[in-house]
């Protein structure tokens, strides 16, 4: 269902991504781990069009994003749902608001349809409670939970999260990672993560798979993953800034 095929994207003449293929599964969890600075972010951007590629293609349901017009751009976009690095929630919204923005934006509904549906996802991510409160008033941990649902709440069928245990310490990282892996149980969306806490990897990913100086190297099971050959990985995955890594 997504298929990035020979995708290259350079800024200011540094190569970021470098003749990239990979194909995502469907209704799988995939980690993309890597380096910070490595192109995650950008790899991600390119699945939603919001960059577009020097060259190559990004195939969603076989249609290239790239030959979209902006209408039947958002048309596609309705099927992501994304939860971005910072959490990027509105400030001067209160959660249950927060929420319901996608709904407000892209529906029609009745004010009790969008009051039970958002009760609903709030409920489904643990913040029954705090739909009154403002983002301001509740911890990151809970921040990240009010921008699951709210990417949640169209029940897309492609979730995007970048990094979304950055930030957060070891034990809240696992909270939001289980949080993951349930929703997932639930909503059974096509997931693609970004991370580089491998441990959260591991636990989340269906299948990992690397990006290095612009490709994905290697895809596999975090079975096939611990036991892999490739130094690389295995540098990266034991953390050491001894091995074939240039730093
Ligand atoms: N819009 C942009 N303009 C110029 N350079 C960018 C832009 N977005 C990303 N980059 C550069 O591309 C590289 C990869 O960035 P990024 O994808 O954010 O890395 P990460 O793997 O940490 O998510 C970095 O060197 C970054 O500075
Ligand atoms: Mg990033």
């Amino acid at each position: 269902m997504i298929t990035l095929y020979q995708l290259s994207k350079s800024f200011n003449g540094k190569k970021v991504l470098d003749n990239l293929n990979m194909r995502f599964k469907e209704r799988r969890i995939t980690v993309i781990i890597g380096r910070s600075g490595g192109g995650k972010s950008v790899m991600l951007k390119h699945i939603i069009g919001l960059i577009k590629p020097d060259s190559g293609r990004v195939l969603i349901d076989g249609i290239d994003m790239n030959t979209l017009k902006k209408k039947e751009l958002n048309e596609i976009r309705k099927k992501f749902g994304m939860v971005f690095q910072d959490g990027a929630l509105f400030d001067s919204l209160s959660v249950f608001e927060n929420v319901a923005f996608p709904l407000r934006q892209h529906l029609n509904l009745p004010e009790e349809d969008i009051r039970y549906k958002v009760y609903s996802i709030l409920n489904d991510v643990g913040l029954n409670g705090h739909e009154s409160k403002m983002p301001s008033e509740i911890s990151g941990g809970m921040r990240k939970r009010v921008a699951v649902a709210r990417a949640l709440i169209l029940n897309p069928e492609i979730m995007l999260f970048d990094e979304p245990t950055t930030g957060l310490d070891p034990i809240m990282s696992d909270v939001i990672n289980n949080l993951v892996v349930s929703m997932h149980d639930k909503f059974k969306f096509t997931g693609i993560i970004i991370s580089h806490d491998i441990k959260g990897a591991y636990k989340t990913g269906d299948e990992i798979a690397m990006l290095y100086n612009g490709k994905i190297i290697e895809v596999g099971t975090p079975e096939e993953f611990k036991d892999s050959k490739n130094p690389i990985i295995n540098q990266f995955v034991s953390g050491s800034m001894n091995g074939p890594i240039i730093l």
